[in-house]
């Protein structure tokens, strides 16, 4: 034999020397669960590891993981019953919890990226992403209300917007209604492609966001979120993005959807970014605590892959776990 690729793996120097994909904690990005309660804590159950944590337990965790190289975060706020309508007012009220915790958490850390999630479905009180109206998730109606809450995050101090919500023409609405206020510096990163995907259970659980049940108003999403079955609509999606001003086009979920990035990565120019979602990482946790999987292996593994196939930043829950793991010189 002339040719033998086995001579490449030979030590681990000579594998370090062809390694294709490197993952370093500047690539992640750290899901945070919001409390009202400054002092308040709780762990989510489907999501081992993971706390939901009122804004004084939550500035010490962001610490900690800026000292470990893990500047970015992604925060998600569990809003109150009492708080919730059917027009998500809250969202964009003066004394929301998770604005005053933005402009807290950028006035201690300037150099963190605080990004936000767009969308009503934690504020409103039927648990759809948009307005419910005749039965039906309304498109163009629910465009100024998420105008008015990206206006009110941009001006909390958040870095970049997180349109969740999937509604037909809301990165540009969202755009004008930014540059309109002098907010031009506040990047979108979109959700592009996000699928009605049943990964979702633990988060929905730990926000208590899942819809309304009532025969008036759809039980799932899948009128707005995509279609599993659906490659080339992810395009479509990617295409109209961009043309609106999108500054990174997101994969949601990551694991089942490594075709997307893939995709996406070689037809279109912006950075792609992938959600590793509540439901993947549960099931990698679960295996692990059943002694069927070794996190230690598995979990870095898994995050390797999704960078493989073309994210450019990961959202995980795993962030902060890799992240002390490739300071302790462990990968
Ligand atoms: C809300 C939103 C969801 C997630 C992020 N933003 C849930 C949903 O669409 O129902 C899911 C994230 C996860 O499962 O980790 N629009």
């Amino acid at each position: 034999m002339m040719i033998r690729p086995r001579r490449n793996r030979r030590s681990a120097a000579v594998r370090g020397l062809v390694r294709e994909t490197h993952l370093t904690p500047g690539h992640l990005i750290q899901p945070l669960f919001l409390l009202p309660d400054p002092q308040g804590e709780s762990e989510v159950s489907s999501l081992p590891g993971t706390f939901r944590r009122g804004i004084d337990r939550l500035l010490p965790e962001i610490e900690a993981c800026m000292e470990l190289g893990l500047r970015s975060f992604v925060m998600f706020p569990a809003v109150p019953d009492e708080n919730k309508d059917k027009e998500a007012t809250y969202s964009y009220a003066d004394d929301n919890f998770y604005l005053l915790a933005a402009k807290a958490i950028k006035q201690r850390f300037p150099e963190a990226c605080l990004i936000s999630d767009v969308a009503m479905d934690p504020y409103s009180i039927d648990g759809h992403d948009g307005l419910v109206g005749q039965g039906r998730i309304l498109n163009d109606e629910s465009l100024p209300i998420l105008a008015k809450m990206s206006v009110a995050q941009a001006a909390a101090g958040f870095d970049i917007l997180g349109p969740s919500d999937m509604m037909d023409g809301r990165v540009g609405f969202m755009r004008q209604a930014l540059d309109s206020e002098g907010f031009y510096e506040t990047g979108i990163m979109s959700y592009t492609a996000k699928y009605a995907s049943a990964y979702y259970g633990p988060f929905r659980a730990a926000l208590d966001s899942a819809p309304r049940e009532d025969e008036d108003i759809p039980k799932d999403k899948k009128t707005y979120q995509m279609d599993p079955a659906n490659a080339r609509e992810a395009l479509r999606e990617a295409f109209l993005d961009t043309e609106e001003g999108a500054d990174f086009l997101m994969v949601k979920p990551a694991l089942h959807y490594l075709d997307i990035i893939a995709m996406l990565k070689a037809e279109t120019e912006l950075p792609i970014a992938a959600y590793h979602v509540s439901g993947e990482c549960a099931m990698l946790l679960a295996a692990c605590q059943n002694g069927w999987l070794d996190y230690e292996q598995a979990m870095p593994e898994v995050l390797l892959s999704i960078h493989r196939a073309g994210a450019d930043a990961i959202l995980t829950y795993f962030a902060k776990d890799y992240a002390l793991r490739y300071r302790n010189g462990r990968l």
